[in-house]
């Protein structure tokens, strides 16, 4: 049984592995990649999804471009982290990926793959949540097409982004919020779960010893995402945070969950983007998100690693 998924993405390095491992793997049947502004401009993220895609051989989804700010409040990226292309580290070239971009916007690809679908669709947003909280405010009569909502973002406690905030999140916390509140089923993987997946040196050499052009290429992007998240946060190795949703989808066990009602804060002067999870039920609110608690890493890196062999040997 195969699971039908659209990726909303800010590629970025994660993104990019969460695009080889829903490619490459048999339980994801990919329908289409839609990008929003977020580690880099728009116009960045769409150029690295046709980057990655084109360098993987992912050649029969397509690919379109949503929003270029959020609902509200100013645009931010995360220059800091992905570098000034959003996907730094390898060499990409400056032609044009052979992988086109789609002459749809993002918000119609995603209604007119979801009308299309025999059966309701799972959404899978790795970025700031602008597309998919406009798509739902735009289409209501869509969320019977959608099976679920499975997104990295928040936090059961600190942010990345500000001490509060994390980074998806912060960059919308409007369009969060219409997605927590939407009433569709939300699972949420947030920065105490992606945390716990942090591609260490040993975890780059597995990759390596593949000896693909494409592993090598998986290798100079956790390279550079190591050397920027050891500069700006100290981290000894850099959380893979995004390919945790699609890892959960083939393999559901691969992290615990609890469910508790998570809400967005709006106002609060050094708290805006924070995700408030209530994980004792003080408040009352209804627990109605699934939040990925205890991560199995090894399982995890078992599918990142088989994802980028698979790619990266055409035979498979
Ligand atoms: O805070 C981490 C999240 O923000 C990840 O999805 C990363 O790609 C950025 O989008
Ligand atoms: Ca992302």
């Amino acid at each position: 049984m195969t699971v039908p998924v659209i990726l909303d993405c800010d590629p970025g390095h994660d993104d990019a592995f969460n695009i080889l491992l829903a490619a490459a793997h048999p339980r994801i049947e990919l329908l289409a990649i839609t990008t929003v502004a977020g580690n880099q401009t728009l116009e960045k993220t769409t150029l690295n999804a046709r980057r990655i895609c084109a360098v993987a051989g992912i050649r029969d989804v397509p690919i379109a471009a949503g929003r270029d700010r959020p609902l509200h409040g100013p645009r931010r990226t995360a220059a800091d982290i992905h570098g000034e292309s959003g996907l730094d580290g390898p060499g990409f070239g400056t032609g044009e990926p052979v992988v086109p971009q789609d002459p749809r916007d993002a918000l119609a690809l995603i209604r007119e793959t979801l009308l299309a679908h025999r059966a309701p669709v799972t959404l899978v947003p790795t970025g700031p949540l602008t597309n998919i909280a406009a798509l739902l405010l735009a289409h209501p009569d869509l969320v019977g097409r959608i099976e679920r909502i499975v997104l990295m973002g928040g936090s059961t406690g600190r942010g990345n982004t500000t001490p509060a905030a994390e980074f998806n999140v912060l960059c919308d916390p409007e369009a969060a919020d219409v997605v927590f509140r939407s009433g569709l089923p939300v699972t949420m993987f947030g920065l105490n779960a992606t945390h716990q997946v942090r591609a260490t040196p040993a975890v780059i050499a597995r990759i390596a010893a593949l000896g693909t052009p494409l592993s090598r290429l998986c290798v100079e992007l956790l390279t550079y995402f190591a050397s920027t998240y050891r500069e700006v946060y100290g981290f000894d190795a850099p959380p893979l945070h995004d390919p945790l949703t699609v890892a959960h989808l083939i393999n559901p066990s691969l992290v615990s969950l609890v469910r508790a009602a998570v809400t967005v804060e709006l106002n609060g002067t050094h708290t805006r983007g924070a995700t408030v999870v209530d994980l004792h039920g003080v408040t009352g609110r209804p627990a109605d998100v699934e939040v990925g608690m205890e991560v199995d890493a090894e399982a995890f890196w078992d599918l990142i690693v088989e994802a980028v062999r698979v790619l990266g040997t055409p035979s498979g």
